[in-house]
């Protein structure tokens, strides 16, 4: 039994939830800030902080009024402790070694990444030994999990993270911030018309998303040198036809190579349809997502994870530092 808190705020979006032993989740709140940093075409680290700083205690409010809940019944503190936008880390941090301190409560440090692959938790428990494709806005990385909570790093990317390349693709498309759900629709009106390289479609379990990414880039400057028009939607389709396509591909690969009994996906890339589609296609093991309000930054996943470092006592003291990354 535990009722677990959690605060994320690796980014530019401060979360609470309440977890009730593995799976009732007695609130989930997000207050996000994209529409501010849409403005500047990305996130702005300074102005997430200090809207951070503004909305945390409103968040947190809101989360025990919801929960009908009051801390002293609380078990743990957990809390995002990396990797992140350090400054946006401190907020979330200070609020959760205040809260610990203030009502006697052990804290729980938890890696963002380990939050991700456990929002999967929340709806079903993961068969191990599993491999897990992790693909965010920071990260593009498979795992295998022998058992639970042990996390082995496999592959990784050697340069852009698949949602950054996304974003950034989506910035020449003259699309909203973020790009990568907006691509992802358009790709559904597009065809594979656009030739563009495999990124690093060899043997190894790692990825390269920045040339596929140089390549979009390229091809939508040279089209308006020379006065022609791209079809956004097929530039869409092809550039995510062709990171899915390399992405599935490892992820099976790997698979196979380590004879999992399942695939794990996680990160707010694990929202992508075409990646569903295409992974649960082609595979011939069973491939669990996180349902799609978990998929990007919430605090119920930092909470699922926590849960279970609760039950190993696995608490942190208060001179738990942030960072701006750690190894999983
Ligand atoms: O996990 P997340 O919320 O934050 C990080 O930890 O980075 O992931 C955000 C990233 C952004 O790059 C966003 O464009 C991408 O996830 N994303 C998607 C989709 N939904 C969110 N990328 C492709 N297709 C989607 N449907
Ligand atoms: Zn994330």
């Amino acid at each position: 039994m535990s009722l677990i808190l959690a605060i994320e705020s690796s980014c530019d979006e401060m979360a609470v939830a309440i977890l009730k032993d593995q799976r009732e989740l007695l609130c989930n709140v997000v207050a996000s800030q994209i529409d501010t940093h849409r403005l500047f075409g990305g996130v702005v680290p300074e102005i997430a902080s200090r809207m951070h700083v503004e909305c945390v205690s409103t968040v947190l409010k809101t989360a025990l009024n919801e929960a009908k809940i009051n801390m002293q019944d609380i078990d743990a503190i957990a809390v995002t402790k990396g990797p992140g936008l350090v400054g946006s880390l401190h907020v979330g941090m200070q609020a959760a070694k205040t809260l610990a301190l203030a009502y006697h409560k052990p804290l729980i440090g938890v890696h963002h990444i380990a939050g991700h692959i456990y929002a999967n938790e929340l709806v079903e428990d993961i068969q191990y030994p599993c491999l897990c494709l992790v693909v965010s806005g920071g990260h593009s990385e498979l795992v295998y999990m022998k058992h639970e909570f042990s996390f082995e790093v496999i592959g990784q990317t050697l340069d852009d993270a698949i949602g950054e390349a996304y974003d950034k693709v989506g910035r020449v498309l003259h699309l909203p911030y973020p790009g990568g759900p907006v691509i992802d629709r358009m790709a559904k009106e597009g065809k594979h018309s656009y030739q563009l390289p495999l990124p690093m479609n060899d043997d190894s379990y790692h990825f390269s998303f920045s040339g596929l990414k140089s390549a979009v880039i390229n091809l939508c400057h040279n089209a308006s040198q020379r006065g022609e028009d791209i079809v956004p939607e097929d530039l869409a389709c092809s550039f995510q036809e062709v990171a899915v396509d390399v992405l599935v591909s490892k992820t099976l690969k790997a698979a196979k190579d380590y004879q999992v009994k399942e695939i794990i996906v996680a990160g707010g890339v694990s929202a992508n349809q075409g990646l569903r589609e295409a992974l649960t296609k082609r595979s011939d093991i069973p491939v669990l997502f996180p349902p799609m309000r978990y998929c990007t930054d919430n605090a119920a996943m930092i909470a699922s994870a926590a849960r279970i470092m609760y039950e190993h006592q696995q608490f942190s003291s208060l001179d738990l530092m942030v960072k701006p990354s750690y190894d999983l």
